[in-house]
């Protein structure tokens, strides 16, 4: 076989050539490349996509894999991404970081993570049977957003375990906010210990020299990058990428194997394969006009009364060492919005959908996908959202001065956060999340678990990030914490989704 070369995508080409030959199809699925579907699916998803939907192992390949079709595919992404080895993964940088998580670490064994980390990993702890040491990340008060977890954090928790596996680290975090990654490897190797990246935001930054440096390229030795969140790849398409050494990577390989499913949709591969070419031809390019956008965005909305984007400054100033600025985390909490219903309002009054929103902020993102229109259309709903919620304060400020009441309470985010409660710290782990999730538990009304064990995660969601994990000490503040997200998020875990009651740890006798 021929060297790899970055202008090949290898399972593209392959779906041309399977196409081109008119094979005929006695492999899965059972709509046989469209023709057996009913007409409603082909309609929504489009007849061509339908003949493109066959797994690699008796669709694209023969069942032998005798093309090593995926393998290829995966080379040259380990290539382009600086790794000596990836494996394209079907679950997104969740099924990626659990991979990741019980290939480094087995039942008993510790694993430094931060507070902050997505819930995926907590995941990958409860089946695995590993123990966090957790280390936790600052918060911006004014922004309300876990910032990055301290280098010197890190290194304590580093020199207080030295039984530990393996230090984990996010970054960039789900604002953009990224950590001393570069230090962290240092500190890490200095131990003998792997550092692993959740870089499911990053996957464009080894793209673009104008962009924060990438994990691989900051001495990373395992990450995650989910290619359908920033790049092209279609939704659930994620890269886990290692180098040996501290990384066994062959440990690895069978974790994977064990973890994804045997029949992934082979569209979501070859969309890696695509969005890897397209990045190693002109990612440069592309990111450098995505870059000139979200400067675009973030001036206009600087001149926009009421509305506030987190910015360099404030990334730098609350500890993180760089930033990527086509995250774009917004507030107009000093008009007296909260997050949600400026999502809301964004959404039914101006069709614009963004990534995310709490209670404090939206985030949107800019990619190479954006122009000069699209980033138009949320500048211009936000100007139309802020113009209207301006004159509504100042009309209810008028009203109460001429009651003799006194001024509306709000005018900055300062003022608007303070009304609900701060992300509680991490109080002690006492029991493994495997054995609190696994073991006897009972539902307590959730006023009454202070001091109690908890069973469950509670994750508010977006951004994914567990308040409480099995096996953690509740806390009057966590209590206090959930009590007033269960009035706005959208919580995942419990299995009271309203947060009445919370499973906590039966006591023994
Ligand atoms: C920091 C972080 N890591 C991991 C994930 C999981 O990524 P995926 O959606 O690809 O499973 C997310 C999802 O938002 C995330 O924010």
């Amino acid at each position: 076989m021929t060297e790899p070369s970055q202008s090949e995508a290898p399972l593209v080409e392959a779906l041309r050539a399977y196409r081109e030959r008119h094979t005929a199809a006695f492999h899965t699925p059972g709509h046989k490349l469209g023709a057996g579907a009913p007409a409603d699916l082909s309609d929504a998803l489009g007849e061509r996509f339908l003949t493109a939907d066959m797994g690699i192992a008796n669709g694209l390949d023969d069942t032998q894999e005798s093309g090593g079709l995926l393998r290829r595919a995966e080379d040259l992404a380990a290539q382009a991404w600086g790794a000596e080895r990836a494996f394209f993964v079907p679950n997104g940088s969740s099924g990626g970081l659990q991979t990741l998580v019980m290939a480094v670490a087995g039942p008993g064994d510790e694993v430094i993570v931060p507070r902050n980390a997505h819930k995926s990993l907590l995941a990958g702890l409860i089946l695995g049977g590993a123990l966090p040491v957790y280390v936790e990340p600052t918060v911006d008060d004014d922004w309300q957003v876990a910032v990055n977890v301290p280098l010197e954090a890190f290194v304590a928790a580093i020199e207080a375990h030295p039984r530990a596996r393996a230090v984990f680290v996010t970054s960039p975090s789900y604002n953009g906010f990224c950590a001393d990654v570069p230090g962290l490897a240092a500190a890490a190797h200095a131990a003998g210990l792997p550092l692993v990246v959740d870089q499911a935001w990053g996957a464009h930054l080894r793209f673009s020299p104008a962009l924060p440096i990438d994990a691989m390229a900051a001495g990373a030795d395992a990450a995650v990058v989910s290619v359908h969140k920033l790049l092209a790849g279609l939704s659930q398409a994620s890269v886990v990428l290692a180098r040996g050494g501290r990384i066994d990577v062959d440990r690895l390989r069978t974790m994977v194997t064990m973890l994804r499913t045997t029949s992934p949709l082979a569209a979501i591969y070859l969309s890696i394969d695509a969005a890897r070419r397209q990045m190693v031809e002109g990612g440069e390019a592309l990111w450098g006009e995505a870059l000139r956008l979200a400067a675009l965005a973030r001036t206009r909305l600087a001149a926009t009364t009421g509305i506030v984007v987190l910015d360099r400054d404030d990334a730098l100033r609350s500890g993180s060492v760089d930033f990527d600025p086509v995250r774009l985390t917004i507030s107009a909490a000093d008009l007296d919005l909260a997050g949600y219903e400026l999502e809301r309002r964004l959404r039914a009054d101006h069709a614009v959908a963004v990534e995310a929103a709490d209670a404090h902020n939206i985030v949107a993102n800019i990619t190479f996908g954006d122009s000069a229109g699209t980033v138009d259309r949320l500048v211009v709903a936000l100007e139309t959202i802020a113009a209207d919620a301006d004159a509504g304060l100042a009309e209810r400020t008028r009203a109460r001065a001429a009651a003799g009441g006194a001024p509306e309470a709000g005018g900055g985010k300062k003022a608007a956060s303070a009304a609900s409660p701060t992300l509680p710290f991490f109080t002690r782990l006492a029991c493994s999340p495997r054995e609190a999730f696994f073991g006897p538990a009972e539902a307590l009304p959730l006023s009454a678990c202070v001091g109690r064990v908890s069973a469950e995660m509670v994750v508010p969601y977006p951004p994914g990030i567990p308040v409480l994990g099995p096996g953690e000490e509740i806390s009057a503040e966590t209590v206090g914490y959930l009590a007033a997200a269960a009035r706005g998020a959208l919580v995942q875990g419990p299995r009271d989704l309203s947060l009445a009651t919370l499973r906590v740890v039966t006591r023994p006798g």
